[in-house]
């Protein structure tokens, strides 16, 4: 198929893009780089050997966007492309409405004008809000608490109206839980600008000695060790959700959201203890205060991906870490983050 890839130099994306080539897919990327540098395509197409088409553009601008549709015949899209920090949506709520709400919507007004009517969007874990009991199921009531969540929950009910509009429609919404670790060659990861807000980037950097000490945000949640618990997934099993999502888009019509996690929940301690018996390095940590909005526990329900896709997060926990630590011990000068200050 030929598929066009929103967002596709991104940390997920980029991933996603090697696996599609590998599976024969053709793809055409369009990707503004405003969070990424269009030298992970580079890699992508390295460790393929497969090339692909890219397009600087950004998805808001419509005139731009429809010159890309009349260029090429999609078969299919796949959506990545938005702003995606919890805490800066809250700063700029009005940034993140337009760039992933208008973005959205020119993207959809394009797929319904040229008959493009199948699509995987990347949506989040976010849209379950903090009141559903674990494990997350699909059919759980959805809320959100910051404008990112927000701008997931209204572009998921923007795809359930469009399909509701034209059955001919094929959706597949995936929900991801906390996407981590790199591809095993250390080509591609995610290379967070400034001070990381994740655990595993900042881990990542204390361990490499580029930041002194890990604030570990809450000790006092009622988990087996007191800090949080989330479900976190290899960005690379990530990527293979996004295949088989695409096979079922192609074969049938619907609209279905999917949780992609592992089922399985880790604690921020645990986190640490793994990269310190990778890395072989000492993570110093301090107890804080909890993150405002955290929640104790996350992890998903997968069995539907599991029956409906036939997808299963494979890779361990020991290969989120080690993959993470390899690609923070690979990264050459085009990835390294000029403006890194020591805290
Ligand atoms: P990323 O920032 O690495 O990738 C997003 C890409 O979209 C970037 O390359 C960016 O330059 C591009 N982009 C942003 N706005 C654009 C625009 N208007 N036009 C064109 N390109 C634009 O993020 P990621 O981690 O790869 O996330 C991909 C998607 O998955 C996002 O929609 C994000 O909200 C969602 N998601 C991510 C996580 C996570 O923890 N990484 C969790 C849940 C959901
Ligand atoms: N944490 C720390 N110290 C840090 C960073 C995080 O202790 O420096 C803790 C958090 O309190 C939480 C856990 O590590 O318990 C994971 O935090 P992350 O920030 O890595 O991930 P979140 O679960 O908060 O959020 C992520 C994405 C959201 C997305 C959500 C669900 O950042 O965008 O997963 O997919 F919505």
């Amino acid at each position: 198929m030929k598929i066009l890839v929103s967002g596709g130099a991104g940390y997920i994306g980029s991933h996603t893009c090697a696996e599609l080539l590998l599976s024969g897919h053709e793809i055409v990327v369009v990707d503004n780089l405003s969070n990424s540098n269009e030298s992970s395509l580079e890699r992508v197409k390295e460790i393929t050997g497969k090339d692909l088409i890219f397009i600087k553009e950004d998805i808001t601008d419509e005139m731009k966007m429809e010159k890309i549709f009349l260029e090429h015949h999609f078969d299919a899209v796949i959506h990545f492309a938005g702003h995606k920090a919890v805490g800066e949506s809250v700063s700029v709520p009005l940034n993140y409405y337009h760039n992933n709400i208008s973005g959205s919507l020119t993207l959809f007004k394009l797929m319904k004008k040229y008959e493009i009517k199948k699509l995987v969007f990347s949506s989040s874990a976010t849209v379950y809000g903090s009141h559903n009991k674990v494990p997350l199921k699909e059919d759980m009531p959805l809320s959100a608490s910051n404008p990112y969540g927000r701008t997931k929950l209204f572009i998921e009910e923007m795809l359930r109206d469009i399909y509701s509009a034209d059955p001919e429609w094929s959706i597949a919404i995936l929900r991801y839980f906390n996407p981590v670790g790199a591809h095993p060659s250390g080509l591609l990861g995610e290379n967070p600008k400034g001070i990381p807000n994740n655990l595993f980037p900042y881990v990542t950097q204390v361990a490499a000695g580029k930041r002194t000490c890990l604030s570990i945000f809450g000790s006092d949640y009622d988990t087996k060790d007191g800090t949080g618990i989330r479900d976190y997934i290899h960005v690379a099993d990530l990527a293979g959700g996004h295949l088989k999502a695409l096979e079922a888009v192609a074969c049938s019509n619907g609209i279905e959201a999917f949780n992609l996690g592992t089922g399985q929940g880790y604690s921020v301690l645990e986190i640490v203890r793994m990269f310190e018996k990778v890395s072989g390095k000492k993570i110093p940590f301090q107890l804080s205060e909890r993150r405002k909005g955290d929640a104790a526990v996350s992890y998903a329900d997968c069995s539907k991906a599991r029956i409906l896709l036939q997808w299963n997060a494979e890779k361990s926990l020991e290969d989120m870490c080690r993959d993470s630590w390899n690609w923070q011990m690979n990264q050459t000068e085009t990835y390294l983050d000029k403006e890194l200050q020591i805290i």
